[in-house]
């Protein structure tokens, strides 16, 4: 019998899909609707052959010795996989997976819906009606900015960042993009989107949307210089990860007037949202829920379910992050 640890009641037929195919007994859920505590991650994982973790699990060399030599699998219920030691799970033969695809065009609509609340005041206006305070229309109240037209700048055009160039095509933008890569012409065109360098997407455009994985080569990407290189009118988006931008350097420009506004979904230490980012009325911020529809929160576990059950039936699981240990 092949115990599963699944740290998080997780939506869909995931869990189902394991039982199905490992029998009941197999199939450990933690009932957290959370994190689950560390201490009951380390009890909980002792003996099992595959581990379903959610990206606030941190899964490092303590976790994966605490399981013992028969754990084959930590399959990612997220496609972003920076909360798993992948050297050290390479190290013990152990495979990573992910949940690329499924979620990237919930994800590229989270994107556009931070980027228009941002642009058009949609949060600031909304505590302003509920508060009371409307008591006419006025020609100045609340003045955003104006999305059609502009450039966009994506920082990123992995899936979800192509994802977002093409919902731009009608809001008729200009979008361009940087990357470590650049697309094939082919895809350029498709995406009408023109390759820049890093300082000119940070100069030119009216709205950047950060679409990178976090690596220490993208870690504060954002910081004080860009913000101050921004136009003044200019809005930030980040669905990616939080690190990827510097938090207090953000809070201090949103606060200053340096840029207009942002919209977040991620944080540098979730779940603490910096207090300057907070006091912020041009900041739109959400609690990392960038895949979260039902849809597709749902597909993510079937797909976490079947890298487990490809890995612990002797088939290559389909989105190994490390396969040179299979
Ligand atoms: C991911 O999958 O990496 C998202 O951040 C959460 O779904």
């Amino acid at each position: 019998m092949s115990k599963i640890l699944v740290t998080c009641d997780i939506p869909g037929k995931g869990v189902q899909l394991l039982t199905e195919a490992f029998g009941e007994q197999s199939v450990v859920v933690s009932l957290q609707d959370g994190v689950i505590p560390r201490k009951a991650l380390l009890e909980g994982v002792k003996g099992a052959a595959a581990l379903l973790p959610v990206l606030m699990d941190t899964i490092d060399a303590e976790v994966m010795d605490a399981a013992g030599q028969q754990l084959g699998i930590v399959a990612n219920y997220a496609v972003g996989y920076d909360n798993i030691d992948v050297p050290a799970a390479t190290a013990r033969r152990i495979a990573v997976t992910n949940t690329p695809g499924v979620l990237t065009e919930t994800t590229a609509d989270l994107a556009w819906s931070l980027l228009m609340a941002a642009a058009r005041r949609i949060s600031e206006s909304e505590r302003y009606l509920r508060a009371g305070k409307w008591d006419s229309w006025r020609p100045q109240l609340l003045l955003g900015a104006d999305v059609h037209g502009k450039t966009l700048g994506i920082f990123g055009i992995g899936r979800i960042g192509q994802a977002v160039a093409r919902r731009a095509r009608g809001f008729d933008m200009r979008v361009i993009y940087t990357d470590l890569q650049r697309l094939s012409v082919n895809l350029e065109q498709e995406l009408n989107a023109a390759f820049v360098d890093k300082a000119t997407l940070v100069a030119e455009s009216d709205f950047i949307s950060i679409h990178c994985p976090l690596l220490p080569e993208t870690t504060h990407a954002f910081g004080a210089a860009q913000f101050q290189a921004m136009k003044p009118t200019a809005v930030l988006i980040n669905t990616s990860r939080g690190p990827v931008v510097d938090e207090a350097a953000l809070a201090q420009a949103l606060e200053s007037g340096a840029i207009f506004a942002a919209g977040l979904d991620v944080y540098e230490d979730e779940p603490k949202v910096h207090p300057g980012l907070l006091a912020c009325e041009n900041a739109v911020l959400v609690p990392h829920i960038g895949s979260a529809s039902r849809e597709t929160r749902a597909k993510m576990a079937e797909m976490a379910a079947a890298n487990i059950i490809a890995c612990l039936t002797g088939k290559t699981p389909p989105n190994c992050v490390n396969p040179e240990v299979l």
